[in-house]
């Protein structure tokens, strides 16, 4: 069997991300096994722990030093004594725009054998495209009067016509991909500038593709209905802001925000994309072994089916499907009692056996 040799920048970061990343790994190296795939891994310490330590997240060349790899792959970043946009500003803000990483994808399944917090949720399975380097994250803006009673801040939310073309371009073609649906998220009501914007660049490009099927729904009401109603989406695409708060909201309706993936994605492959759970540090958990490593391993199958490798990731997939299917095993956030170990253990033994 020809091998393919793969170059994956591993930043394990804080936490928990520490103990999703080893389980990843094993079912990446048990995949590729049986598919003729070879990972060469680097690992990168960048963390709170080396902020704490030597004043920054990662080294000042530290974009250079990933930037020839094939992906990356991320565990969570994030520590209580370490302010949170620090951590994020630090190390994953530069990776999502140096690289240009402007799509994150993140699917949303509710398997068989989870519990969801709501009574009666079948046949979920939708994908939410969140513009992941403009919109409402921006540098741009500042505070004055610190301080004083008159103290104030303001933040730019900057929307470029071609970023949000990309974006809504990204989503549409997923959409004719997969059932032809979709729906925008807006707030156009409200916020009277941006968002009418963004509304009308919708419409074009719904022009662009006339097979696919879309609405547009303001943030709040969709919220509500992904809660109620979670099974009529497909692709659901929204702003940075938007689409970062209804992919957690909706990986909580699937189950648990353990199991959720997410992939940052170039798509035009200029540089590495980048591949990470949903979830955060867990400091509550983390140290117990407990942690879920499903969102973790999720990621690693998404970055197989970027790499080229969509039968792997597909046997990833049916094998923790078929774990949850059909086994008691799993961790304490899907109300099990098993360790983060056993539950990857399980995983592997039915890799290549669906
Ligand atoms: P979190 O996702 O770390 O935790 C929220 C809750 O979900 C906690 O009760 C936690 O125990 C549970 N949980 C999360 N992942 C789990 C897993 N794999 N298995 C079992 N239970 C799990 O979010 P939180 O508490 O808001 O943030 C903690 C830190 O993580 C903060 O510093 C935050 O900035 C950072 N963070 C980093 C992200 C990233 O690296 N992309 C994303 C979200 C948060
Ligand atoms: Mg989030």
């Amino acid at each position: 069997m020809a091998t393919t040799k793969h170059r994956i920048a591993l930043i394990p970061g804080d936490g928990i991300g520490q103990e999703v990343l080893p389980p990843a790994c094993a079912v990446l190296e048990a995949v590729g096994a049986r598919h003729g795939i070879e990972f060469v891994y680097d690992v990168f310490g960048w963390s709170c722990e080396r902020y704490l330590a030597e004043g920054a997240m990662m080294p000042a060349d530290g974009l250079d030093q990933i930037r020839g790899h094939d992906a990356i792959l991320l565990g969570a970043v994030g520590w209580p004594g370490v302010p949170d946009h620090v951590s994020l500003w630090g190390l994953l803000i530069p990776i999502r725009r140096q690289f240009r990483q402007y799509v994150n994808r993140r699917p949303i399944t509710v398997l068989e054998g989870m519990r969801s917090p709501l009574s009666d949720v079948q046949d979920v399975d939708f994908v939410v495209v969140r513009e992941n380097v403009e919109g409402e994250y921006s540098e741009i803006g500042g505070r004055l009067n610190r301080g004083f009673p008159d103290e104030m801040a303001v933040q730019e939310a900057v929307f470029t016509r071609p970023g949000v073309e990309r974006i809504l371009d990204y989503a549409f073609t997923l959409a004719g991909e997969r059932q032809g649906n979709l729906v925008s998220a807006t707030k156009s009501n409200g916020i009277v500038h941006t968002m009418p914007f963004w509304d009308e660049l919708v419409v074009e490009q719904a022009e662009r593709h006339p097979g696919v099927t879309w609405r547009q729904e303001h943030i709040d009401a969709l919220a509500a209905k992904i809660v109620l109603d979670p099974a009529q989406f497909d692709v659901i695409v929204g702003s940075n802001l938007f689409g970062d708060i209804l992919s957690d909201l909706a990986a909580a309706v699937a189950g648990s925000i353990g199991v959720a993936p997410a992939a940052n994605l170039n798509p035009e492959r200029d540089y590495p994309s980048m591949f990470e759970p949903v979830h955060g540090s867990a400091p509550d958990i983390a140290g117990q072994g407990i942690a879920n490593p499903l969102g973790a391993i999720w990621s690693a199958s998404m970055m197989l089916e970027h790499l080229g490798h969509p039968e792997a990731a597909m046997e990833i997939f049916d094998s923790f499907a078929h774990v949850l299917a059909s086994t008691p095993v799993r961790t304490p956030d899907l109300g099990g009692t098993s360790s983060t170990k056993e539950f990857t253990s399980q995983i592997l033994e039915g890799i290549g056996k669906r």
